[in-house]
């Protein structure tokens, strides 16, 4: 299948890129992409995508990512260790939940683990929204009481402290109105349902909904819809570039 590109975050071709080098894999509920990071987190690849298969457990989901890594060009740097962002919660590389991909399957499932042995390199799992938000937080904050949100085909929530993560938090399926959650408001099929407007009008509710519950200093909101949202955001409320959810990888790696 033809990946898409994205050269977003390329450094410039005449600067040479510095390993270790990291294999960023972003594994989402729509989108599986792939891209090389140098030392400092730039991209020395083209970002590649392919398409989730629905319901995707994971004898699966390491054939596509095998599929994947091996359409990364010839030209590009060999890597020394293997970054994931996961869309469900993860302990120690394991998987605990996978509401996008069919959760059953995944209880339990030593992800780190499988991959290091697919692809010989030591690999680390992350939360998606954990590790973009390690992203974030390094990028942009890194002081106070941080929060990330994610919204794409679920939602992703993360909390910092003062540059720290604070693990596990997931909003995605937790009541937000009318007796829905945070994703069934927020998620990209209700938004395919209910159009920009009613969304953007959720949106809002959900940032006044985390101001009042968690007092956060900075909001920071990614995921491929967050371009979408059609009203000015308060100062304390920013959009951050999807690409951060690649670039994250590199933060599990500075220990
Ligand atoms: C999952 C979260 C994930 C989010 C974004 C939700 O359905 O429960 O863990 O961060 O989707 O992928």
């Amino acid at each position: 299948m033809a990946a898409k590109k994205s050269n977003q975050s390329r450094p410039h071709p005449k600067v040479k890129p510095i390993g270790p080098f990291t294999l960023a894999l972003d594994i989402g509920g729509t989108g599986l992409k792939a891209a090389i990071l140098d030392v400092k987190g730039n991209m020395v690849t083209d970002r590649l995508r392919i398409l989730t298969p629905e319901h995707c457990p994971p004898r699966l989901m390491l054939s596509k990512l095998k599929e994947l890594v091996a359409m990364l060009p010839p030209t590009a740097p060999a890597y020394n260790r293997i970054s994931v962002g996961f869309p469900g919660v993860v302990r120690e590389g394991r998987i605990y939940t996978a509401h996008n991909l069919g959760t059953q399957p995944w209880i339990k499932f030593d992800l780190a683990t499988a991959l290091q042995k697919q692809f010989g390199k030591p690999c680390r799992v992350l939360n998606d929204a954990d590790l973009q938000g390690l992203a974030a937080v390094g990028k942009y904050g890194g002081k106070g009481v941080e929060m990330v949100i994610t919204l794409g085909t679920g939602v992703g929530s993360s909390l910092f402290e003062n540059g720290r993560l604070l693990p596990h938090m997931e909003f995605a399926h937790h009541p937000l109105r009318n007796g829905q959650t945070y994703e069934e408001q927020l998620g990209d099929v209700t938004l395919k349902e209910v159009g920009k407007k009613r969304w953007s009008k959720r949106v809002r509710i959900a940032i006044q909904t985390l101001r009042d519950l968690i007092n956060f200093d900075h909001l920071y909101i990614g995921g491929g819809n967050a371009e979408k949202i059609k009203f000015k955001l308060p100062p304390d409320v920013s959009i951050i570039p999807n690409t951060l959810g690649m670039i994250g990888g590199i933060y599990l790696w500075r220990d």
